[in-house]
């Protein structure tokens, strides 16, 4: 696996866990970091030992307070959305990620760090981990999908109230709100996701993905009710339905271990 600047990165039985390190700048994500980011995200989707990933922080106090704000200074109109365009295609990328990813959120998640913790499939919260888009503080609004996202998780009645007072939210907050899965002692924050995460490996690699794929078309409208027969109709060409269907009939538990067809 490659070596980054600002990440640190490690692979244990199939967990691929990603740690921003920028402690000293509370994990902000300045370009460099965001871009390596994407850069691991498909190492990891590439790399067949890897099962799932967890996206974390480096130390006790952030898991990212928002994008670098030093690199806001003096942008045009045109190279605002040119690096909301960059940080959306990699947030895009996580979120479309056909393995898993969680959350471990240790800290501040603010801005584009709670965009980013948005951007996973499941967010496990620290007990003193806060969440908030304060840019309208700066004179900004979120760019890296965080209107989008933030109100598909809370609705549109709290995710701009959040959006327009700048507002901190606590842990137990993000839960009450459906914003977080779980809340837990910092001690136990990884080895939360990894009991997920173990969990989620029994199951059928590939309709774990497809559930992804169907959950992420999901707009209101009926295109996400197309997209989800699409995604039915292919579990029928993988390998795993067999599998699956011949356990429950068998009475035994499924191994997809040996099954290895993600790709119908
Ligand atoms: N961009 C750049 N640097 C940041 C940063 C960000 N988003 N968030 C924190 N930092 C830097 C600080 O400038 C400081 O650097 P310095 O030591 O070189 O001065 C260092 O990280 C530590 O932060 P500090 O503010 O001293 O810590 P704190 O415990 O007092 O406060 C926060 C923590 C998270 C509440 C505070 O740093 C903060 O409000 N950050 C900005 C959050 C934000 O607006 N995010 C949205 C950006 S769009």
């Amino acid at each position: 696996m490659s070596e980054y600047k600002n990440l640190k990165t490690s692979v244990e039985n199939g967990i691929y866990t990603l740690t921003i390190n920028r402690p000293d700048k509370m994990n902000a994500l300045n370009r460099e970091t965001v871009q390596e980011i994407g850069a691991a995200i498909k190492e990891a989707n590439e790399n067949s030992e890897v099962f799932s990933i967890i996206l974390t922080g480096e130390g006790p106090k952030a898991f990212a307070a928002g994008a670098d704000i030093k690199e806001f200074m003096g942008l045009t109109k045109e190279q605002g959305m040119a690096m909301a365009k960059a940080g959306q295609d990699v947030f895009q990328s996580i979120e479309n990620s056909s393995k898993p990813v969680i959350a471990a959120v240790n800290g501040f998640a603010l801005g584009g760090g709670c965009e980013l913790a948005m951007s996973c499939h499941l967010r496990i919260a620290s007990e003193n981990a806060k969440f908030g888009q304060p840019e309208v503080n700066l004179g900004l609004i979120p760019g890296y999908g965080g209107t989008q996202r933030l109100i598909r998780y809370v609705g549109k009645t709290k995710g701009l109230e959040l959006m327009m007072t700048a507002e901190m939210i606590n842990a137990q907050q993000a839960l009450d709100l459906g914003l977080v899965n779980y809340v837990v002692p910092q001690e136990n924050l990884i080895s939360k996701c990894v009991e997920i995460l173990n969990v989620i490996k029994t199951k059928s690699p590939f309709a774990v993905g497809a559930a992804i794929r169907s959950a992420n078309a999901y707009d209101g409208t009926p295109k996400g009710f197309d997209a989800e027969l699409t995604e039915f109709g292919k579990c029928f060409v993988s390998e795993e339905i067999k599998e699956g269907i011949s356990a429950f009939l068998e009475k035994r538990k499924a191994d997809f271990s040996t099954k290895n067809t993600q790709t119908a």
